[in-house]
């Protein structure tokens, strides 16, 4: 699949996910196989061309995830535009637009999804972007505001017309928040009305799902085009199970689904922990992807940094557990003992015990 003339070499795609899908959780995701695209964690427009330091970091890739995609949020058209030009600069391959956030402090300044409640100024943020940029603009909408204003089918293709090289489509109203099941007939429906490629996102937590989503046609009413769904983004389903792409591209394959031992889930945390701990500490030149001028936190070397920088993975780790436990034999126990856990070394024990597996090292 291509988004302009970035080629994917699998339709699986991370989806962004604001306080989880961080540089090192990419890395480590990416590392499994399956995953054609990343895309970061939502950033503010204004906080990246007012160079806020803490913005621009989320905003950071590192080479091996790519191709990266970066999500920025905001609705005025010339910040936007500015924006994009920042993330063009940082090297990033996509810029994506966020017109589907429903959490009030975004919505309310005019961003996220109430952009879809006005679709010509919409329109005019892509217009703006497009023409500032040479790397594909994409958006990420939902179905709609609320029941009444679905109207993910025209907004689709107003931002085609303004210049959006490829649109997901969330199959839940901001009003829905995440209630009820995304509407994935809606997201094959607009895959066959564009011409651009449409990526649909919501409810896939098992790897055959991923692929159902995939072959997914609309209902046969509707007119029926060569183009169909041409990926799919899956959040929640990735920070339970971080195989999951690799094992959606298994079956696409023809091959039966990977088998991830405990052992492995385990491994998978150590390494996570171990990826955030050195976060920017030994990091070769180059290594990470940062806005020009950017001006960096200093490193953890004090006492006082390392053990900030130590609670910092410690609620990383956290929030992570909250997805990842779920589905798992004493997953309630392990989110109890991970959130008693005060230290690194009391959060590896945790997870050593719990899944059998010896540190790598701390
Ligand atoms: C914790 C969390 C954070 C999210 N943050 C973002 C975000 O920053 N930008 C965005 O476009 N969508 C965000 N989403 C929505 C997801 O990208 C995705 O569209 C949605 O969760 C439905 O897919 P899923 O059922 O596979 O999780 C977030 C979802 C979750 C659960």
């Amino acid at each position: 699949m291509k988004i302009g003339s970035v080629q994917l070499a699998s339709p699986f795609v991370i989806a962004p996910m604001a306080g989880m899908t961080d540089t090192a959780f990419r890395r480590l995701v990416k590392r499994h196989g399956g995953c054609g695209l990343v895309v970061t964690e939502m950033v503010s427009s204004e906080g990246l061309v007012r160079g806020i330091d803490r913005t621009l970091e989320y905003a950071e890739y590192t080479e091996e995830e790519r191709p990266v995609s970066i999500q920025i949020f905001g609705g005025d058209p010339e910040k936007m535009a500015a924006a994009a030009q920042i993330v063009e600069g940082m090297g990033a391959d996509i810029v994506d637009v966020n017109m589907g956030c429903p959490v009030p402090k975004i919505s309310k300044h005019n961003a996220g999804c109430s952009l879809m409640r006005e679709p010509e100024h919409a329109a005019s943020v892509i217009n703006a972007m497009a023409k500032a940029v040479k790397i594909p603009v994409t958006v990420k909408m939902r179905a709609g505001w609320n029941d009444n204003a679905r109207n993910a089918p025209e907004l689709a293709r107003r931002v085609q017309d303004a210049g959006a090289a490829a649109v997901t489509i969330h199959g839940r109203t901001a009003e829905q928040s995440y209630t009820g099941s995304a509407d994935w007939d809606l997201v094959a429906r607009v895959a066959e009305d564009l011409e651009i490629p449409v990526l649909g996102s919501g409810d896939c937590v098992e790897p055959e799902q991923i692929v159902e989503k995939l072959l997914r046609t609309p209902a046969p009413a509707h007119p029926r085009t060569s183009r169909g769904i041409a990926g799919v983004l899956v959040g929640r389903g990735v920070l339970r199970n971080p195989w999951i792409l690799a094992q959606a591209a298994d079956l696409a394959a023809g091959r039966p689904a990977r088998q991830v031992t405990m052992a492995e889930r385990g491994q998978f945390l150590l390494e996570y922990i171990e990826l955030l701990q050195n976060e920017r500490v030994h990091e070769e030149k180059g290594f990470r992807h940062v806005a020009p001028g950017a001006s960096h936190p200093p490193r953890p070397t004090s006492h006082d940094l390392v053990r900030s920088h130590d609670r910092w993975v410690i609620n990383k780790l956290r929030a992570l557990m909250s997805w990842y436990s779920k589905g798992l034999d004493g997953g309630s126990q392990l989110r109890v003992r991970v959130n008693s856990a005060n230290s690194l070394e009391q959060l590896r024990d945790v997870i050593e015990q719990f899944f059998s597996v010896e540190s790598v090292g701390a």
